[in-house]
């Protein structure tokens, strides 16, 4: 069964205490010396629950002594006394030695056994109790509470309500299950379950000393790092850590017979008794998944059920050795991508919803808060990574890691955030460090440039540095001390709207993550000035070469095939891969960015969108985009939805084949705009006419180039819900022999019928672009529509 779908129907059949254990009988439930028990004799506790005495297992000759339930007809033992010393017969006797201590004689009177009590009784008295608990006290003083021994405290391998599992600080006793050697055997097998020795709040399965499980600390109310061991209609847990002791316990509800069970397996299950079927019922084991297995994905790696792999890397490190990797042994765990922490002005990046790692030191402080933690930890070079840890929900609480972080697991359930170290040169590559920008502060998270860094980087944004300009503000190349190429694009101090937009895209891009996404690598703030530090492309914007007679030659068949999939995979991923599912608006060939190898990164998400999980249109009464791009309803109306975006990539689309702009297109027989021109040549059959006559000798079969306008001119139709999503359009081109559907009229094919009015114009990354972005208020009937 899975681990967070308990079966709580089950409950309803469940077996209930009260109803099953009548008021007892007259059968003992205390020995005091000179009493004794032998042979078959038992002690029942006062309800019956329980039942003591000497037992033989199934498949053995040996004897022990044992608790287990009285009124279940299958023999569950739920505690051993002498499980590493058994009888060789059937002849043993519990009884009482001139200390008051309880010890187990064979036939011979050797002591087998004894109880490990605090100090000696002159009257002791054993009861065993309706819990399950067989408890040795000192009749002396009637009032006397002082338990000497407990069999509580040397629990086997079962973990019954009111038990704690734990340490006590005073005592040094670490109460702990063990599991039987085989099923036939109860002596002390390989694995134990316990609270971290070390003092933090968490519970270790282990195989002789090796860690196989961790349930992660416990975290206000719960191991949040084990959602099974949390709160649940059939128990509750307790959890109690303070000077004295620190232990984990748990209660039933409705009196439900439960236990948990290690097994000889090394198995944590949770049982409870199920009456009609008259059987014990598995709800479910502690250990989940394969995640569950400690350190699966070695140190730095992260663990996550729903991905193939299960394991990665955190970002920011990478596999000690790929090939181990790619065997699927993920055990060498991962290293730093670049090893220089410490140097200057280290940060600390955010890993969210995650299961708290192990490591081999940390450091616990329950007083201070998050922000003193971080403070702490920044002090200390060899401080790998610091987290909230708040036992008892007073707010404060603090862990800081040093050494490896190791059994790291992320999915929905795991809802806590840590901090790791990240040195200021490989912030160049890092996104999502703590940062506030405003006062927003925990509203998004980015690294954070230091205005000296930038100032270094662009000569003091020297005028040779300077790569671009725009209404947003001018934009440098510049130069990190690690050789990283960056570009800064610098908010110019008065532009009001520039604001809105740089936090739009500081908000937008710092969270998406695509191959084929300009990668916003920090921001810096310094007073009113902000700029947005993004890697540099080489290659400029795709309008700088597309659209220039002499560099378009650079652009072959084949380089254009890549950029046109690069962009499609992009917006597939804004669309419907990202968490955010974003609608770019503003899709254009000079929003098109051109790395060193040529690969594209769409940039500019100062008008993007968010849109929610089943939204799939909106209305706006300030249309942005660019003339040339925007499809009809979204010029007229102001409507936008994804399928915007996709009429904004046929255009880019048609661009890229043609070597054409739609807007400014011209042509001596008509007045039609690019589209216009290629649906002309559609309906005369001619299109391949449209082709750039740079690429005739390159395009192998006219199929190829008709296969791509066609595609093309179903992104430009009309309506939006005839257009294709992105994702079709991704199937479309890699398709070898996709049949595709005829395309309809194409919305705005005649240019000069658009009005442009009032419009505002904001820079871009690239520069001299005759693209301007504009803003325009939409009245109902106010521009003429193409059709
Ligand atoms: C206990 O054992 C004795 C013989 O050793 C037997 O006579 C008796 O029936 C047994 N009692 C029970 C309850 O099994
Ligand atoms: C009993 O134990 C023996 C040896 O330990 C084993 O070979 C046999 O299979 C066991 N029988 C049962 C029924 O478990
Ligand atoms: C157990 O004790 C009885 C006498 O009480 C004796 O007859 C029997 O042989 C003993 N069994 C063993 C295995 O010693
Ligand atoms: C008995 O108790 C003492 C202290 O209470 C502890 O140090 C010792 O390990 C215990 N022995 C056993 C066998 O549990
Ligand atoms: C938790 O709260 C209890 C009672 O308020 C206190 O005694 C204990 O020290 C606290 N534990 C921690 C770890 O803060
Ligand atoms: C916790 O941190 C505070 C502030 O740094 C310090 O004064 C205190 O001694 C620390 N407590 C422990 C237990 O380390
Ligand atoms: C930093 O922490 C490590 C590990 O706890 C410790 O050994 C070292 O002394 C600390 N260094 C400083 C400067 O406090
Ligand atoms: C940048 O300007 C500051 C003064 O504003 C000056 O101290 C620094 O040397 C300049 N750096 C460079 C690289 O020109
Ligand atoms: C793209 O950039 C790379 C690296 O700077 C350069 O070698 C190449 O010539 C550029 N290509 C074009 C078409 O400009």
């Amino acid at each position: 069964m899975e681990k967070t779908e308990f079966i709580f129907l089950l409950l309803a059949t469940c077996f209930h205490l009260t109803t099953l254990f009548p008021i007892p009988s007259k059968a003992e439930d205390t020995i005091t010396p000179p009493q004794f028990i032998t042979g078959n004799q038992t002690l029942i506790s006062p309800s019956q629950n329980f039942e003591l005495g000497f037992f033989t297992p199934k498949n053995s000759t040996y004897t022990y002594l044992g608790i287990w339930y009285k009124q279940i007809h299958i023999k569950n033992i739920v505690w051993v006394a002498n499980r590493d010393k058994p009888l060789l017969d059937h002849n043993g006797t519990l009884t009482f030695n001139n200390d008051g201590k309880l010890i187990i004689l064979n036939y011979g009177g050797s002591v087998l056994w004894a109880s490990n009590s605090s100090g000696p009784a002159k009257t002791p008295v054993a009861q065993l109790l309706d819990t399950g608990n067989f408890v040795l006290k000192n009749f002396e003083d009637e009032n006397s509470e002082e338990i000497l021994w407990q069999s509580f405290d040397y629990p086997s391998n079962t973990l019954l309500p009111g038990m704690k599992l734990g340490r006590n600080f005073k005592t040094g006793l670490n109460i702990h299950l063990t599991s039987w050697k085989n099923i036939d055997n109860p002596s002390s097998g390989e694995y134990s379950y316990s609270v971290d020795p070390r003092g933090l709040p968490q519970l270790f399965l282990q195989k002789g000393k090796k860690k196989i499980f961790r349930s992660g600390p416990w975290y206000v109310e719960q191991y949040k790092g084990d959602p099974v061991l949390r709160e649940n209609p059939i128990f509750k847990p307790v959890f109690v850590f303070d000077s004295d002791e620190v232990y984990y316990s748990f209660e039933t509800k409705d009196d439900i017979v439960s236990r948990f069970v290690l097994s000889e397996s090394g198995l944590i299950q949770h049982f409870t008794w199920n009456d009609h079927r008259s059987n014990w019922f598995s709800e479910f084991n502690v250990q989940g998944d394969r995640c569950d297995d400690y350190g699966i994905c070695g140190a730095y790696g992260t663990c996550n059920i729903k991905n193939s792999p299960i394991c990665k890397c955190l970002n920011g490190f990478e596999p000690r050795n790929m090939h181990d990797w790619k065997m699927l042994d993920w055990s060498s765990g991962c290293v730093r991508e670049n090893s220089k922490v410490c140097r200057n002005g280290d940060v600390f990046k955010k890993f969210i919803g995650m299961k708290l790692p192990d490591s081999v030191e940390f450091h616990v402080n329950y007083s201070i808060n998050i922000d003193q933690c971080e403070v702490e930890c920044s002090k200390n070079c060899s401080c790998v990574a610091y987290a909230k840890l708040d036992i008892n929900a007073s707010g404060n609480g603090c862990i800081a890691w040093f050494g490896d972080l190791f059994d790291i697991r992320e999915d929905s359930v795991n809802e806590q955030d840590f901090f790791v170290r990240v040195s200021a040169s490989e912030l160049a590559k890092e996104t999502g460090i703590r940062l506030s920008v405003d006062t927003s502060k925990s509203e998004f998270e980015l690294p954070f440039f230091e205005i000296a860094i930038i100032e270094a980087a662009t000569r003091n944004f020297s005028f040779y540095n300077k790569i671009g300009e725009g209404g947003f503000g001018p934009v440098y190349k510049g130069q990190l001390p690690s050789g990283q190429e960056i570009a800064v694009k610098r908010l110019s101090e008065n532009s009001g709207q520039g604001l809105q937009e740089f936090k739009n895209e500081v908000i937008f891009i710092s969270q998406l993550q695509h191959r084929n996404l300009v990668k916003l690598l920090g921001c810096c703030i310094q007073g009113e000035d902000k700029m947005l530090v993004y890697e540099y492309m080489p290659n400029r914007s795709l309008d700088s070469l597309l659209f220039d007679e002499t560099k378009r030659s650079a652009l072959s068949w084949q380089k254009r095939l890549d950029i046109i999939d690069g962009i499609a995979r992009g917006l597939v991923y804004l669309h419907r891969d990202s968490r955010l599912r974003i609608i770019h608006r503003d899709l254009k060939a000079s929003n098109v960015l051109l790395d060193g190898e040529m690969n594209p990164k769409i940039s500019d998400f100062g008008m993007a969108r968010m849109f929610g999980g089943d939204q799939t249109e909106e209305k706006t009464k300030r249309v942005v985009g660019t003339y040339g791009y925007m499809p009809p309803e979204y010029a007229m109306d102001g409507h936008f939805s994804f399928k915007s975006d996709v009429y904004s990539f046929g255009v880019l689309l048609l661009e890229l084949l043609s070597g054409k702009k739609n807007r400014g297109f011209f042509h001596p027989d008509h007045k039609l705009n690019l589209l216009g021109h290629a649906w002309k040549l559609w309906n005369e059959g001619k299109v391949i006419e449209l082709m750039d006559p740079l690429l005739e000798d390159q395009v192998s079969t006219p199929e190829s180039i008709l296969k791509c306008i066609q595609i093309g001119l179903l992104c430009v139709q009309q309506h939006p819900e005839e257009r294709p999503t992105m994702s079709s359009v991704v199937l479309m081109l890699d398709g070898e022999s996709v049949l595709l559907p005829k395309p309809r009229r194409p919305g705005l094919y005649s240019e000069r019928c658009f009005l442009e009015t009032d419009s505002s114009s904001r820079g871009m990354l690239n520069s001299g672009s005759n693209d301007i972005t504009v803003t325009t208020t939409v009245v109902e009937g106010r521009y003429l529509g193409s059709g």
